[in-house]
């Protein structure tokens, strides 16, 4: 908890350091490049004193940046600053060290100059004009800005990716521009040439920043151009593939230039990897999507896109081992829906994802799912088209999968899901704090599922409460909680038990006091416990609660394929926009590597977050096994998730083992970051899409 603070506290600062550093160079390179310019010995003199301040300051900026630079190393690792530590930190480093060897000695004599006022000759001008004394800082100034683009714009040049390289090249290059040109002047002032006029340098001056601008420009432009998606295409014509270091397998005889067909294997279509085609079902649900005015506890109304007019949609419940039919009807949502079960591991045709298992469901058309449930817990459904917007519209529901026939649902059930609607923050249908009479030695179960796009957290008060599942997963042996903050990943699902008491308890999604919330009261009446100052509340962690347990992944055998996905943080182009960008190990898709499997491996994936922001990974189709957090082994229960909260600073492994044919999304649930690109696909040997996404297909998965 506290180095996530630290982490995006060491970003904040970074952001307002940059530029600052930027600035304090370039007043100090345009200073000293003026020098030999002054008219008297004296202005001269009070002139180099003035550099040698302005010099000063700008190597305490850059000073507190290498701090920073190496606190991250210490309390985060290599890891961290290792792209940093290839050019920012050489390039300042090097600059640096020649600007105290060589700028600062000259300036400091010019300072101590006795020989009073007076002309300055052209042997003296000469002299600090001279290459050693003013490249360095004009170097320095260039490095500053260079390292501000590598840590803020990496990724901003869409059809010339600069690399590492490219930015030694660059800085290089600009070195030696620098050089001539002082080399040039310092001939000149010697030589006591007339200078230009004062109007000539000017125009010079102009014409030089009309060219750089120029280029800017164009640059710009062919990037933006350059980073349109196109049209149409498939999630299998990745340009890169990992293969995790295990075998290289292909995704099967379509043509895709990928394609080797495994070992002679026969390509599988995912519309083959369906659930039970026939048989009479056990549960029968229809979802109808429409828009509807919706009201909410405060009497407020919301535009909404609904299932069945309700937002959430319906709460869909069946048993394990019951075959389910889902019927859905599009009556009037115009970009098209579908239905994603999140977090349950259904066969790939089922999986609800626009263009890549099935096609959009446009107004008028209908979609039927079948599968049969095979797991149990807390899930929900939502649309898996243009998602960042029609979740955020209404587009869900919960999804509850209760253990075999036999055993009786006791006590109070309820699912809450958190949802931030029509600006305002909503438990189910509910902006306010509802009261629900329970009565005292109830057992109550609350379902707590984040549809938001950040972490949210839930208080509950009054009562100690175990948390006895997360994403549906069971803890084994939880142990009791009180006066804990828990985190709810975007996009997953904490289960809460306790006991009725005879006073009230309330259940908060937030730590204020006008957060939506439910109190349980006895009778209906008492005083209403107050939540907390959230700072006193410790965060739970589930690296460490519950005991250990059995795990059926067999991991003593070493694993068969393993993948790293490093999160940053980047301004650039995504599809013809300028904007900000959440990058897997430097790329946004279509760009991102897909991660190719065959069935039966054991996968290892860890996750290294090094941007500012936080990152719930949501794997498709299997459920994820947590190793181990910021190099630590997991100490508690086995946690089993299907959508992990990355912060700030974090790195986790999970393994899961690759037991669901087809080509799976992966993506953060961050939705907005998903639909700039932070989305990457499991895709198993042999399995083959007929579907696309694009404008000219009509699917949006994100
Ligand atoms: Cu809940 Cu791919 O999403
Ligand atoms: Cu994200």
């Amino acid at each position: 908890m506290m180095d996530v603070y630290l982490f995006s506290s060491i970003w904040g600062f970074i952001f307002l350091l940059l530029p600052t550093m930027v600035l304090m160079w370039g007043l100090a390179a345009n200073r000293i490049g003026r020098l030999p310019f002054r008219s008297s010995r004296e202005k001269l003199k009070k002139s180099a004193r003035r550099s040698l301040v302005l010099l000063w300051l700008a190597l305490v900026t850059s000073l507190l940046f290498v701090g920073l630079a190496a606190l991250v190393l210490v309390r985060f690792g290599w890891v961290f600053v290792q792209e940093w530590a290839v050019f920012a930190l050489p390039a300042l480093l090097l600059t640096h060290l020649a600007v105290i060897l060589f700028t600062m000695p000259r300036l400091r004599s010019l300072t101590r100059d006795r020989q009073g006022t007076g002309p300055v000759d052209g042997e003296v001008r000469g002299a600090i004009a001279a290459p050693r004394v003013a490249v360095p800082v004009q170097t320095a100034f260039a490095a500053a800005g260079l390292s501000s683009v590598q840590l803020c714009f990496y990724p901003v040049l869409t059809l010339f990716p600069i690399r590492l390289t490219l930015f030694w090249a660059a800085f290089l290059g600009l070195g030696a521009l620098l050089w001539f040109r002082q080399r040039r002047r310092e001939r000149m002032l010697r030589r006591e040439a007339k200078s230009p006029s004062a109007g000539f340098r000017l125009m010079r001056v102009a014409a030089t920043f009309a060219c750089i601008a120029a280029v800017g420009v164009i640059l710009f432009v062919l990037s933006m151009q350059a980073s349109i998606l196109p049209d149409r295409m498939s999630m299998m014509n990745h340009s890169r593939i990992d293969y995790g270091g295990g075998p290289a397998v292909g995704h099967g005889g379509d043509g895709s230039h990928h394609a080797h067909a495994g070992h002679g294997k026969k390509a599988v279509n995912v519309t083959e990897l369906t659930g039970p085609r026939t048989g009479e079902p056990d549960r029968r649900y229809t979802l109808v999507a429409r828009k509807e005015t919706v009201r909410m506890s405060s009497g407020k109304t919301v535009e909404a896109w609904t299932f069945n007019g309700q937002v959430p949609g319906p709460e869909l419940r069946a048993r394990k081992g019951e075959l389910v039919e889902v019927t859905l009807i599009n009556e009037d949502i115009d970009d098209g829906v579908t239905i994603h079960w999140h977090g349950v591991d259904v066969p790939n045709a089922e999986d609800g994802v626009a263009g890549l298992t099935q096609d959009a469901v446009k107004p008028g058309e209908r979609h039927t799912y079948r599968f049969r449930v095979e797991e149990t817990g807390t899930h929900w459904y939502h649309s898996h088209q243009t998602s960042s917007i029609q979740v955020k519209k209404g587009l869900f529901g919960p999804l509850v999968l209760l253990p075999e026939e036999g055993e009786p649902e006791k006590g109070l059930d309820l699912s809450l899901m958190y949802h931030f609607f029509g600006n305002r923050e909503v438990l189910n249908d509910s902006d306010t704090l509802r009261h629900r009479r329970v009565d005292p030695g109830t057992e109550v179960r609350l379902r707590l599922t984040n549809t938001d796009s950040y972490p949210r957290f839930f208080t509950l008060v009054g009562t100690p409460f175990r948390v006895t599942a997360i994403d549906g997963n069971e803890i084994h042996r939880p142990g009791e909680l009180e006066n804990v903050l828990l985190s709810v990943a975007a996009g997953g699902r904490y289960d809460v038990i306790f006991t009725m008491p005879d006073r009230p308890v309330r259940l908060t999604a937030g730590t204020g006091s006008d957060d939506p919330g439910i109190l349980f009261t006895p009778d209906g009446k008492g005083k209403v416990p107050e939540v907390s100052d959230h700072l006193r509340l410790s965060l739970f962690d589930p690296a460490d609660y519950g005991e250990p347990g059995e795990v059926s992944l067999g991991l003593s055998g070493g694993f068969d394929r393993e993948f790293t996905m490093v999160f940053d943080f980047g301004m650039g182009f995504y599809n013809g926009m300028f904007r900000d960008l959440w990058l897997i190990n430097g790329e946004k898709f279509p760009h991102t590597p897909t991660f190719m499997v065959q069935q039966g491996d054991l996968v290892k994936t860890t996750f290294i977050n090094r941007s500012p922001m936080d990152h719930p990974m949501h794997l498709h189709g299997h459920h994820m096994l947590v190793l181990s957090k910021n190099g630590k082994p997991v100490t508690g229960s086995p946690w089993w998730t299907d959508t992990l909260n990355v912060a700030p600073g974090e790195s986790y492994e999970v393994a899961f083992r690759a037991d669901n044919p087809g080509i799976w999304m992966d993506h953060c649930h961050n939705l907005d970051h998903a639909a700039a690109g932070m989305t990457l696909h499991l895709s198993y040997e042999g399995v083959t899409t007929p579907f696309h996404v694009g404008g000219a297909a009509g699917n949006h998965p994100e």
